[in-house]
């Protein structure tokens, strides 16, 4: 009989398929993105602000140049980040959560958040172990809980409410294996901001029932419509049991930096130092240096707020017109999200954008079975507004064409 290696595998991992025998309909994996791009196609399934467009702040290309220029990131950085960039990320705790961290005990950079997300939930989750998360939310959510041998447990919200919480749908699915919640927030894909009292509620439930909460705060820096942002890590009875996760590269537009962060009480953070080198090496030491950089210019977050709060709204103008399809004007970030269940399933749809606009777009099935129906649009793809108004304007005459085909006026 032929070896198989993969009947060696840990279950947990075997099945994973990373485009090289199949090909695989996800935006991240295998060469897929990059023959369709080769080939003319537009790529707007990245959630990276800009992209592919050059997008370096002036101070942070000025910081990492000169930092590759002393010779000295040849050299590692300490493995929970060099202390420079913990103190910088201290003082911009501090201004948007008002919490007064130590550098020292509270903070450890991740390279990126992606890593810096499955680092948080590590330490927690055994075999069996159940996970609350409320759907649609980031993708990676069920498979890193899938790898640390726990259960993604899928907790409904639904457009009409704007995606609120529903505290009696978490209750419905609380077992004695429920050991965390797992939350997006802002979220991807919806882009919503979950409020205030919702946020309480869900607090008053997750230290009702002891529960841990790992909330991934990637979207945070950039929230519209002067919508109030919380980090439930400042809600009463919730330091102590909260791992936040954030990232430079969704606020500041340094996805290529591979710096993410986590905060968390120095109980938890003592075991997060304790591994950090196992799991997480170092982060880059060039990029450190940028990243210390753009925390310290004032300018960027301001600058990238207001071309990224005209984006969303050139998205929703031309958008939201397409016949049969709902949408909102986006709470946060860099996303657009639309209701195209009258004109087919999220998958039919993407695939039919990619044929006909040559668009890559995301199916928001992806992000849970909250998502079917829907489609996310990196409305930030491109430096220039009239670069991505035409992809929006390719975008929104196929789907009218569409449209019209199927009756919808
Ligand atoms: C919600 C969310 N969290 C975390 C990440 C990971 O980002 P990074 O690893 O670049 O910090 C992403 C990336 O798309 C994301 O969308």
């Amino acid at each position: 009989m032929a070896f198989d290696i993969k009947t060696k595998m840990n279950g947990r991992f075997r099945d994973l398929q990373g485009g090289l025998f199949l090909s695989v309909e996800k935006a991240d994996v295998g060469e897929g993105a990059a023959k369709f791009q080769a080939a003319g196609g537009v790529n707007m399934a990245w959630a990276d602000m800009f992209y592919p467009d050059p997008s370096i702040p002036e101070s942070v290309l000025k910081a990492t140049v000169e930092a590759l220029e002393t010779g000295f990131p040849s050299h590692y950085t300490l493995p929970i980040g060099m202390l420079e960039l913990r103190q910088a990320l201290a003082e911009h705790i501090e201004k948007k959560d008002g919490l007064k961290l130590d550098p020292s005990r509270n903070i450890l950079i991740a390279p990126g958040s992606d890593s810096g997300l499955m680092m948080a939930m590590m330490p927690f989750l055994e075999a069996g172990d159940e996970v609350l998360v409320p759907d649609p939310c980031y993708a990676s959510n069920y498979l890193n809980c899938t790898l640390l041998g726990a259960k993604a447990v899928s907790v409904p919200t639904w457009y009409d409410d704007n995606y609120r919480i529903h505290i009696e749908e978490m209750e419905k699915r609380l077992t004695n294996r429920t050991k965390m919640v797992l939350l997006t927030h802002p979220n991807n894909p919806t882009t919503v901001v979950y409020r205030k009292d919702n946020l309480e509620e869900l607090a008053k439930f997750i230290v009702d029932n002891d529960l841990v909460l790992v909330c991934d705060q990637a979207f945070e820096d950039h929230i519209f419509d002067g919508i109030e942002f919380v980090s439930p890590c400042t809600l009463p009875g919730m330091w102590e049991r909260t791992v936040t996760v954030c990232s430079m590269s969704k606020g500041y537009g340094l996805s290529g930096y591979r710096i993410g962060y986590l905060y968390a009480d120095d109980h938890m953070m003592d075991v997060y130092y304790g591994a950090a080198v196992n799991v997480l090496g170092a982060p880059n030491t060039m990029s450190t240096f940028g990243c210390i950089a753009a925390l310290h210019d004032d300018t960027i977050l301001p600058g990238y707020k207001e071309r990224l709060d005209r984006r969303r709204m050139l998205a929703y103008g031309i958008l939201s017109a397409i016949p049969g399809v709902r949408m909102r004007p986006s709470e946060s970030g860099i996303l657009s999200w639309l209701d195209v269940s009258r004109l087919g399933t999220s998958q039919e749809i993407v695939d039919y954008l990619r044929e006909e606009a040559l668009i890559m777009v995301n199916p928001g099935s992806q992000y849970g079975a909250c998502g079917e129906g829907f489609i996310r649009i990196v409305s930030a793809c491109f430096s220039d507004d009239g670069d991505a108004a035409a992809c929006f304007e390719r975008i929104a005459d196929a789907l009218t064409k569409l449209a019209k085909e199927k009756g919808i006026a």
